[in-house]
């Protein structure tokens, strides 16, 4: 049976073990959703107030000025109070807040009592260069507990952080840091993947080099080989820690709810990244009520969201919400198969881990190598599994359900974004499953899938998916863009108020969702949101390269793999040196992620009579399926 037989194959069913459903946070959704539904106001204040705040909020939400939605209005607050501060008047500052592995077999970890030490005295150090409230500071680190360091004491001080994933390179660094205006940044001299040093500092260096404002970076060091230091801006971040400024003691700054928190950059159909940007107040509510609900966060739990903390996942649910529930996390550094495909399960067995939350690529990838793997480790601790980031095939939903979860593990496949700031359709654990499906909207959320004039499609019929009513932790804004924040999601259905997800999907007839793929130029390889403009102005950058045009192509493990088709300056030659030296070049401008897996030379592009790319052309050709209508093409 092929996936896409399977995706219309709504009628398998997988309930959760009776025990899970009794000792559920929420173990009954469709209450819960039904009361939310009827008066969201109450619904997320009642949450809010599970919170500590400064000050209380005088309205929920203001609408006034929407699709500029504000939330908690009035309140005082900043997240660093709820995910640290309020722990240490607790027994819970003695609790493990992290649990770190490197790679390299190194092991940390951190209570909330020291975590919140650490965090200080950053958050000083950070203070006596300088950066205050409202300032922005740009990250680019690898997975070590110092990033959850960085992150964290920005916030204290009222800066707003803007992470760039450890997987992009010099040109999608600079300009990152050239839209946030970033002049300090936080690094580290390499990070370990695959038993290879990963040259962070060096394409901070490069990148700077193309985007001068930064005055200081701070180094973190990790893997301990040589970087150049550049006198006078470059710093080591063990040397600061050292100096009598960085004291255990620092003032959480009193932030209003709708201070910005972060910015982190997301792929879009052009090719300017776009910095989304999320705040103190909502953000924190929504985060830490969908952790606990979707993922069911016990006291003694050991909760493994094994993401990177560079992305929206990471953000929500390795830093923020855990911490804000005072769970313990455990974060791991490296590659899932280094040394030997067991790494996780042993991670698993080492730790005790609970619940485990990772993404359809992930699962794919290690699949592959066999059953004896996993079956060596003692995976029994595990009660909850979790999925995100592209749809999960059916056939690496049953392997992890049956061979890592033994049969008894719900799987929460959750459907989010960026721009959402925390789960959106997600089953809880008491929700029954449909393997590819990420079932219901979570209580307070409100979905539809919509035809092109808002007509709710009927079952199984595909079409947009819309959310109709804000949420708390929902985008603020695009970074300095507030048109562009209007167009991209707001005007589609701008009568209506909707916001326009980017996903197509299919409603069944229990009123499942099931997600299809992105609907504009998004291509999701391994789980990572690239966009065709941005792997395709990586291309043109390279003097051979006249017009270039890439897609997606369907992977088994990748979910979809990149496909380029260039066409050369006057004077050129393809060759399979320069397809390779092509490849080489997108990984230094853009970054590894974005490496296509193939280029071919051509002579034209398939384009519309306005000259737009038909890219599903192209996509129809290397896929061997009929081209469609070919009405608008130019010639
Ligand atoms: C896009 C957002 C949110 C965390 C990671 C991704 C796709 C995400 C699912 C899921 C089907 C999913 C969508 C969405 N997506 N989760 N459970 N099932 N598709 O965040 O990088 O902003 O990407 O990822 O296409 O629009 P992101």
């Amino acid at each position: 049976m092929s996936d896409k037989e399977f995706q219309t194959n709504t009628s398998e069913w997988f309930y959760p073990p009776e025990h899970i459903v009794q000792n559920a946070n929420v173990p009954d959704y469709e209450t819960v959703y039904q009361k939310a539904v009827e008066d969201p106001i109450s619904f997320w204040a009642e949450r809010a107030e599970t919170l500590e705040w400064y000050q209380k909020w005088d309205k929920v939400l203001d609408d006034s000025n929407a699709p500029f939605y504000k939330w908690f209005t009035g309140g005082k607050t900043n997240i660093v109070l709820n995910a640290l501060d309020r722990h240490q008047k607790t027994w819970r500052r003695n609790k493990l807040a992290i649990i770190w592995e490197g790679e390299d077999g190194e092991k940390r970890s951190f209570s909330y009592w020291r975590l919140n030490q650490e965090v200080c005295k950053f958050a000083n150090v950070l203070r006596s260069m300088g950066v205050r409230k409202g300032d922005t500071v740009t990250i680019y680190m690898g997975r070590t507990p110092e990033i959850v360091i960085a992150m964290l004491a920005c916030a204290k001080v009222g800066a707003i952080h803007s992470v760039i994933y450890g997987g992009f390179s010099e040109q999608a660094i600079a300009d990152r840091i050239e839209d946030a205006k970033s002049r300090v940044m936080i690094t580290s001299d390499g990070a370990w993947l695959r038993g290879q040093i990963v040259p962070l500092k060096d394409n901070v260096d490069k990148a700077i080099d193309r985007s001068p404002i930064v005055e200081h970076v701070i180094v973190v060091k990790r893997t301990g080989q040589d970087v150049p230091m550049v006198q006078g801006r470059d710093y080591w971040y063990h040397d600061l820690m050292a100096l009598p400024i960085a004291s255990t003691r620092s003032e959480t700054e009193v932030m209003d709810a709708e201070d910005p928190l972060f910015i982190l950059y997301t792929s879009g159909t052009t090719g300017k990244p776009k910095g989304i940007l999320h705040t103190h107040g909502g953000y924190q509510v929504y985060t830490s009520t969908t952790l606990s609900w979707v993922f069911d966060i016990k006291d003694d739990d050991r909760w493994w969201c094994a993401a990177d903390p560079g992305w929206i996942t990471g953000h929500s649910y390795i830093v923020y919400a855990p911490l804000i529930l005072g769970a313990t996390s455990i974060i791991y550094e490296g590659a899932p198969t280094y040394p030997y495909p067991d790494r996780w399960w042993r991670i698993v067995e080492d730790y005790g881990v609970t619940i485990l939350y990772t993404a359809p690529t992930a699962i794919r990838g290690l699949m592959r190598f066999g059953d004896a793997w996993p079956n060596r480790r003692d995976l029994s601790s595990l009660r909850l599994l979790g999925s995100v980031g592209e749809p999960i095939n059916p056939e690496a939903w049953k392997w992890f359900y049956n061979v890592i979860g033994k049969g008894k593990c719900p799987i929460m496949d959750a459907w989010w974004q960026t721009e959402t700031g925390g789960f959106m359709i997600t089953p809880l654990p008491s929700v029954p499953l449909k393997p590819g499906s990420a079932t219901r909207p979570f209580p307070g959320i409100v979905v539809d899938v919509v035809d092109e004039d808002g007509n709710s499609c009927p079952p199984n019929e595909d079409g947009k998916l819309v959310i109709k009513t804000p949420w708390p932790s929902m985008l603020r804004t695009i970074w300095g863009d507030d048109q562009r924040y209007i167009n991209q999601y707001w005007s589609a259905y701008q009568e209506q108020g909707w916001y326009l997800a980017g996903d197509s999907a299919r409603k069944d007839e229990d009123g499942y969702i099931w997600v299809i793929g992105r609907i504009d130029d998004v291509i999701k390889v391994s789980g990572y949101r690239l966009g065709t403009a941005e792997i395709e102005s990586g291309l043109v950058s390279h003097p051979a390269v006249a017009e270039a045009a890439v897609i997606g192509v369907p992977d088994e493990v990748k979910g979809n793999v990149i496909y380029a088709y260039c066409i050369l300056v006057a004077g050129e030659t393809g060759s399979d040196e320069l397809a390779k030296e092509l490849r080489e070049h997108v990984r230094h401008e853009v970054g590894p992620i974005a490496m296509p897996t193939k280029i071919e030379f051509v002579d034209k592009l398939p384009k519309t009579r306005s000259g737009k790319i038909m890219r599903r052309v192209l996509k129809a050709r290397a896929m061997g399926l009929p081209e469609g209508d070919l009405s608008t093409l130019e010639d």
